[in-house]
């Protein structure tokens, strides 16, 4: 059965976000690669690895998750007390669709003697079957402090797994994930755009797959791109990431021109992220009203998966990787 669509015909969709944000005492996070008009009223915009921070610090009773479910649940398992809340619970990841966690499960059983180092782009029942989780701008500070004779499991980006094996001559069994985004770069358009700016320095997601990667001037997280972008001499650049965090550049520095990075048939939407765009204005405004959807997670499954966030969080310290240096971009009220 289709549920009743409600008429928001005619409501000022912000003022009325605004009155239940203060109403529900609720924080509004937001990732990067949301829509503009979302990131616009989040109360923070960040990163994987602040907008956990954030959700393990925040004294709000709400916490409305502008991203995705990983990204949701990973709040809810570092503040329980909180009433978590996803505009839009189909909001998933093509990396952690990849990791299923029976197979994954198997996968340690086979290399009793590897440590599992995974992205925090995977479900709770991965996370609780792993040692530490790592973001993009933590994995980096994080591997460095791992012993060079643990032998590590690292999943499910084979792509940032492999960029991290190169950059730091560590050898890993990589997990065959994907992320179906960064996957989408072509690297013959890139070089086509590259020749048509050729002083453009190209920024770019350790998600990409190395043949994007090797034309890289910057490899970083979603923070780490825009802070170099921000801090460049550079007036033109070339961004391989999900295109939504261009609307963070653009309002920080109007003057410099991003270019989104061209997908296969060179102007196509492919390297959007379709799990990001499922939130709405609409969605995040009903969320609010109904505090639904709302995360949930078995008890002992959360003890479990909150041990390698906790370790993250620790050894992330108060730094991140190299390259990720400065403060999370705020925004909103
Ligand atoms: P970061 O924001 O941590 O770089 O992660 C990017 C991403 O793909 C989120 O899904
Ligand atoms: Fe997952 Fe890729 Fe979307 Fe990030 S951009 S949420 S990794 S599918």
């Amino acid at each position: 059965m289709t549920a009743l669509r409600p008429n928001l015909t005619g409501l000022d969709l912000r003022a009325e976000i605004d009155r239940l944000r203060k109403e529900r005492n609720a924080v509004i996070l937001a990732h990067y690669y949301q829509k503009p008009e979302i990131q616009d009223l989040a109360d923070f915009v960040g990163d994987s690895l602040d907008l956990s921070r954030k959700a393990a610090s925040t004294d709000a009773d709400v916490i409305a998750f502008c991203g995705v479910r990983f990204m949701a649940e990973t709040a809810k398992i570092l503040s329980p007390d909180k009433t978590v809340i996803l505009p839009d619970m189909d909001a998933g990841c093509s990396l952690e669709d990849s990791c299923p966690p029976d197979q994954f499960r198997r996968f340690r059983e086979q290399h009793p003697d590897h440590i599992a180092l995974t992205y925090i782009n995977c479900s709770t029942e991965v996370k609780a079957l792993s040692d530490i989780i790592v973001t993009s701008s933590s994995a980096d500070i994080i591997l460095k402090q791992i012993p060079q004779d643990q032998k590590i499991i690292f999943g499910p980006d084979r792509n940032l797994g492999g960029y991290l094996a190169r950059k730091t001559g560590r050898d890993m069994l990589l997990w065959p994930g994907v992320c179906i985004v960064h996957e989408a770069f072509s690297e013959t358009e890139l070089l086509k755009l590259k020749a048509q700016h050729p002083g453009a320095p190209i920024l770019a997601h350790p998600e990409c797959p190395p043949h994007i990667l090797d034309h890289a001037d910057h490899v970083g997280s979603t923070r780490a791109i825009l802070e170099y972008a921000l801090s460049s001499d550079s007036e033109v650049m070339i961004v391989a990431t999900e295109p939504h965090i261009i609307h963070q550049m653009e309002k920080a520095a109007p003057h410099k021109t991003f270019i989104g990075a061209p997908g296969a048939d060179g102007n196509c939407n492919c390297n959007m992220c379709p799990y990001m765009a499922l939130n709405t204005l609409e969605k995040l405004y009903m969320a609010l009203d109904t505090l639904q959807p709302r995360i949930e997670i078995d008890e002992e499954l959360r003890i479990a998966a909150k041990k390698p966030l906790d370790r993250m969080l620790e050894m992330a310290g108060s730094t991140v990787g190299k390259g990720d240096v400065g403060r999370p971009v705020i925004s909103g009220s």
